[in-house]
């Protein structure tokens, strides 16, 4: 076996798995503001950026060559109807207009994020719905309301498409939100907007430092009665078969690294694009470890990111987009 693994030539001329900067994605954070570059405390190189700042960052990431952005908000005020995120002058609609305007953005696609959980005051991902007698947000007497939130949800996703995002991608966990998005866009003459569904996405601890970015952390409980249990395989395989079927035009898979085997199950299963989200924790533990000399970074960052492409993930949502594809030269 070793005569193949003699030199780099010989090892890149047998590399079965490749990494390109042109299948990463990288996450923006768009906040209120002018010239504002805030960094987050747990993701080193990471900021929430006003949208003048967010244009100069895009266009950094064309000319790396990446092939999207993935995009999030903070809007200046939050409510239970979410209504920051369906807002015309919302703060995403603000940057999708103000990044369609750069035609030096022009090479990267454009992804909107769909929930609510940035832009409601609980911060849950839809309608909360107090069933109990201690005051609206008694925490053990609520439930997330599924049908009430689906026209929230597709009301964002015409807004945002009609903002200029080239696809939008529903991350919220509600039952019947793909179909109700499809709807919506087919019916505001937006039928070419694809829809990335997060059809995979686990109830997960990884996610915590994207909640300090995102200002989006629950106030009281958690996802737990919307996300999948980190322990169920089938199930994710039930949930990409019922988004398929309601239309979705590629899914993605998340948390990634600790759900490897679920992103091969659905490689095996399925024949559409296929993404897997490098989640913000995986990417803050892979910091703390470079912060202490523990591992060298750009040889682990890359093997992370190879994982995740083995695995059978088509392209990746990934905080270290930019320094991958520096890396990758
Ligand atoms: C919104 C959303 C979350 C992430 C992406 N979209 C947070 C959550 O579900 O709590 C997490 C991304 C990351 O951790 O990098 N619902």
């Amino acid at each position: 076996m070793r005569r193949l693994r003699r030199t780099e030539a010989l090892r890149s001329l047998v590399r079965e798995t490749r990494l390109h900067p042109g299948a990463l994605v990288y996450p923006l954070f768009l906040c209120p503001g002018e010239g504002i570059r805030k960094e987050i405390g747990s993701m080193p190189g990471v900021f929430n950026l006003s949208v003048d700042e967010a244009v100069k960052e895009a266009e950094e990431c064309a000319a790396l060559g990446l092939g999207g952005l993935l995009l999030f908000g903070l809007p200046a005020e939050k409510d239970v109807f979410a209504t920051g995120a369906y807002a015309e002058q919302g703060i995403v609609q603000q940057g999708l207009r103000a990044l369609k305007a750069s035609r030096a953005c022009d090479s990267l696609v454009t992804i909107a994020d769909v929930c609510l959980c940035e832009y409601t005051s609980h911060g849950h991902c839809g309608i909360v719905v107090n069933d109990g007698a201690r005051g609206p947000q008694d925490p053990d007497h609520y439930h997330i309301d599924n049908d009430a939130t689906l026209p929230l949800l597709a009301r964002t996703a015409v807004s945002l498409a009609q903002a200029g995002a080239d696809i939008v991608a529903p991350s919220d966990m509600m039952d019947g939100r793909v179909e109700a998005i499809r709807a919506a866009l087919d019916a505001a003459a937006l039928a070419d907007t694809p829809i990335l569904s997060y059809a995979s996405k686990f109830a997960s601890a990884f996610y915590g430092p994207f909640r300090e970015a995102a200002d989006s952390a629950p106030q009281f409980g958690d996802r737990r009665s919307y996300q999948m249990d980190g322990a169920n395989i089938r199930e994710a395989m039930r949930e990409i078969d019922l988004d398929l079927a309601e239309g979705a035009d590629m899914v993605l898979m998340k948390p990634a690294m600790p759900y490897l085997d679920v992103i091969r199950a659905a490689r095996e299963r399925y024949d559409l694009p296929l993404g897997a989200y490098q989640v913000s924790g995986e990417y803050s533990m892979l910091h703390a470890a470079f912060a202490r000399g523990w591992l060298e970074p750009e040889r682990a960052m890359l093997e992370s990111l190879v994982s995740i492409r083995r695995a059978g993930a088509d392209f990746i949502v990934t905080y270290f987009a930019k320094d991958a594809a520096r890396a990758l030269g």
